[in-house]
């Protein structure tokens, strides 16, 4: 199978916050799975500002409440570059040991299940673990490939920290239309 690089959206959570960027997932070679089920979109919550993402298991007390989100352009484009800002509110130091699941689907398809280091991963934000409890203020610019397929995705990821506590659920929705050759 051709390997395709596939744009997934990863929840980057800052100490600050957890600002969800758009960085490549990279390249695998299967489809790891189907699911039909336990699709992300009940229980969500909207963010404030302007972005194709929202809460999820908004009814679950969370550590880190965004208290605005924007990406630009919204929606993303590919073979473009977007800007994701962010402002957030942690109510809880984090430490390392904090990890990010992230689930990615392509229309009805699982594409992707991984998890991630949290305190890795917020390096590419220029934070760095602990996290102390405060607000933030995230500006982060992702470069989208244009190799993504067109398609719907929709991307969850769930933030928690070494004692599993729900530190964040968040949901995104894009899609990449055709293009019209
Ligand atoms: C995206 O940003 C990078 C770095 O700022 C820049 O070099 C590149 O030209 C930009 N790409 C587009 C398509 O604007």
């Amino acid at each position: 199978m051709v390997s395709i690089k596939i744009l997934a959206l990863t929840a980057v959570i800052s100490t600050t916050t957890t600002a969800l960027s758009l960085p490549l997932v990279g390249a695998f070679d299967t489809i790891k799975g189907q699911s039909l089920f336990n699709l992300p979109g009940n229980d969500n919550k909207p963010i404030p500002g302007d972005s194709p993402m929202s809460v999820c298991d908004a009814s679950e007390p969370q550590l880190l409440e965004l208290k605005s989100l924007t990406i630009s352009p919204n929606p993303p484009l590919r073979g473009e570059n977007m800007t994701i800002s962010a402002v957030a509110y942690l109510s809880k130091d984090i430490a390392e040991g904090a990890y990010v699941e992230v689930d990615v689907f392509y229309g009805y398809i699982k594409l992707l299940h991984q998890t991630y280091d949290l305190c890795e991963q917020i390096g590419e934000v220029d934070m760095e673990c602990p996290l102390k409890a405060g607000e933030y203020t995230i500006i982060k610019q992702v470069a989208i490939p244009d190799q993504v397929p067109p398609g719907k995705y929709v991307v969850n990821a769930r933030a928690f920290t070494e004692e599993d506590d729900y530190i964040t659920c968040l949901s995104a929705t894009v899609v990449f239309p055709v293009a019209l050759l």
